[in-house]
């Protein structure tokens, strides 16, 4: 049995996600987990909610509330949300936990015993209305460029111009509003990241198997102009993990927390500790999944995320592990994601464009996503989510190819032989030509899902279901049942079993349409099929089974337009 760590990119805590989030690492992350373990694997698989930094205590502030209390309230959101769309997550974790703390304050502490943190003094723009330090995007004024009295202190975004909050022409806070600011110097902590400059190298260089798309963002942050920076790690906050050295307090730090990119892939450890602790198991069943001295150097780790989280994941992230000098598992194979659009733009959160999860779930079960982002993830390039295309992949794949299948066969089994497997003859040439098919298409289906190449895993697991159709088509029981029922028992009891097979084989795509098929077969043996001869003979003639309610309904024209038009604008 092969050890799986799975983690997904862990999402910010401030709002519900959208599609274009949870097809860039969640859901991918959970199609392989449920691979993983229906091929009978052990897995765990870990995500979080990401909670610290400015964004949170913005939309704690606009939500009204403590920003813990919001913290804990949208993680239990997420959480439910996350249970809804069929998200295995061995724990769903927080990064604001007490063992993210503990863990993210070790790190810290191993990583100056090495020599590997510099502090440095910076000047920065403080707001007394506000009482605190604000970061740039948080610095309104004018541009002194175009004159555009909007304009950002990191950028202005009606001529682009690149600025620094001092450009700007009567800066103001753009939490209050305050033009009460002035410059103040503060100590913050760097992450000698250019010291470990050789060592990730030679890391990236040990993964000959990654592709070239994420090796060369990594080469690239390495190498181009003074080749890999130095990094802050503290910020001038309220909300986040206090900077300590491990349990000591770090002197001229104090009233300092770490910067959330720092505290926030350490998540990804403590929560494998949440996760136990949660059982009051001990700390060694969380050990061997990640400290290679404690029987982590058998499991094999994988990430999921969107590209943009390539140079935390490939860079950062390793560096601190690497500069911590203790045997931690590092990363294996890292799968990034393009992004999805929505109908002609981007999904956004900030402007509320697009179908968020939550939506998502009141218009249909969670199976009709998954399909339709899985087999549309944006892998090579960017990819586009039109309503019109959701709707002919929905009635097409599930209702017309898998669906209907499925609703014949049972139907037509419960009218002449009632609701048990019946008996029939030997197989034919076209069974053995059929089983034959399946195994090359099924062997095909494991290599892909095996790569986490989601796109063509999802057309061959499509193509398997046609395989069945097509079957069925040629053989026509119905017709054969007039001359010779005994062969149409056969054909009959095949396709009742093919039905087991496709719950088996689709479940890491639709959860619970698969479990519905299992329940009408009345069948708990889930098992990966090996050989598909044998595993067609799972239900044996005599066995019960029911007739399932449509697993798939079509969607309607007038339901798309509908759509269509609910989710034009903007969420209020
Ligand atoms: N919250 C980040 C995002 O959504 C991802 C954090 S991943 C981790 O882009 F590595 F930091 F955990
Ligand atoms: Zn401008």
């Amino acid at each position: 049995m092969a050890r799986y760590l799975i983690t997904s990119a862990i999402p910010y805590i401030n709002g519900i996600k959208h599609l274009g989030n949870l097809v860039g690492s969640q859901l991918p992350a959970d199609l392989f987990a449920r691979f993983q373990r229906g091929r009978g694997n052990e897995v765990l698989f870990l995500c979080a909610t990401d909670e610290h930094g400015t964004p949170a205590e913005l939309a704690a502030a606009k939500a009204g509330k403590p920003v813990a209390e919001y913290c804990a309230e949208m993680h239990e959101v997420q959480s439910d949300i996350a249970n809804r769309f069929g998200l295995s997550f061995d724990h769903f974790g927080r990064s604001s936990s007490p063992q993210n703390h503990r863990l993210t304050q070790h790190f810290a502490g191993k990583l100056d015993e090495a020599g590997l943190i510099r502090e440095v003094s910076e000047r920065q723009v403080y707001s007394n209305a506000d009482g605190r330090f604000l970061p740039d995007r948080y610095i309104e004024g004018t541009c002194p460029n175009c004159g555009y009295d909007k304009a950002r202190g990191d950028q202005c975004e009606n001529c682009t111009k690149q600025l620094d909050p001092t450009d700007l022409i009567n800066p103001r806070s753009a939490i209050s509003g305050s033009t009460d600011l002035k410059v103040r110097e503060t100590k913050h902590l760097y992450l000698r990241q250019s010291a470990l400059k050789d060592e990730l190298d030679s890391w990236i260089d040990s993964k000959s198997d990654w592709p070239v798309l994420t090796t060369s963002i990594a080469k690239k942050w390495l190498h181009d102009g003074d080749g890999l920076q130095d990094r802050g790690i503290t910020r001038d906050l309220d909300w986040g993990i206090p900077v300590r050295k491990g349990e000591a307090e770090w002197p001229g730090m104090e009233g300092k927390v770490f910067y959330v990119w720092f505290d926030a892939p350490i998540e990804y450890i403590a929560c494998a500790k949440e996760w136990t602790d949660a059982r009051g198991a001990p700390d060694a069943e969380w050990e061997r999944w990640w400290r290679t001295d404690k029987g982590a150097d058998d499991v094999r780790y994988i990430q999921f995320m969107g590209k943009d989280n390539v140079p935390f994941h490939t860079l950062s992230f390793p560096a601190t592990i690497l500069g911590s000098g203790e045997p931690w598992k590092m990363v294996d194979h890292l799968k990034s994601f393009n992004y999805l659009n929505y109908d002609g733009g981007q999904f956004s959160t900030s402007q509320g464009r697009g179908v968020f999860m939550d939506q998502a779930l009141d218009i249909l079960p969670a199976d009709y996503w998954r399909w339709w982002l899985l087999s549309h993830a944006p892998e090579s390039s960017d990819s586009e989510f039109t309503w019109e295309n959701f709707q002919v992949s929905v009635n097409k794949d599930l209702a017309d190819v898998l669906g209907n299948f499925v609703s014949r066969i049972t139907k037509f089994c419960r009218s002449k032989f009632g609701e048990v497997v019946p008996e029939g003859g030997a197989y034919g040439a076209a069974e053995t030509a059929l089983i034959e098919n399946l195994t090359t298409r099924i062997r095909a289906y494991e290599g892909f899902m095996e790569a986490m190449e989601v796109r063509k895993s999802a057309q061959e697991l499509r193509a398997i279901w046609v395989l069945g159709n097509e079957y069925l088509q040629s053989a026509a029981p119905w017709t054969t049942f007039k001359e010779d029922p005994e062969t149409a028992a056969m054909q009959v009891r095949l396709g009742l079993n093919l039905i087991r097979l496709y719950a088996v084989l689709s479940a890491p795509f639709i959860p619970d349409a698969s479990a519905r098929m299992l329940a009408a077969m009345q069948t708990e043996d889930a098992t990966w099929p090996g050989d598909v001869a044998e595993a067609l003979a799972a239900l044996p003639a005599g066995h019960a089974f029911t007739v399932p309610d449509v697993l798939f309904a079509k969607i309607a024209d007038e339901q798309r337009e509908d759509w269509q038009t609910r989710f034009a604008g903007v969420r209020t």
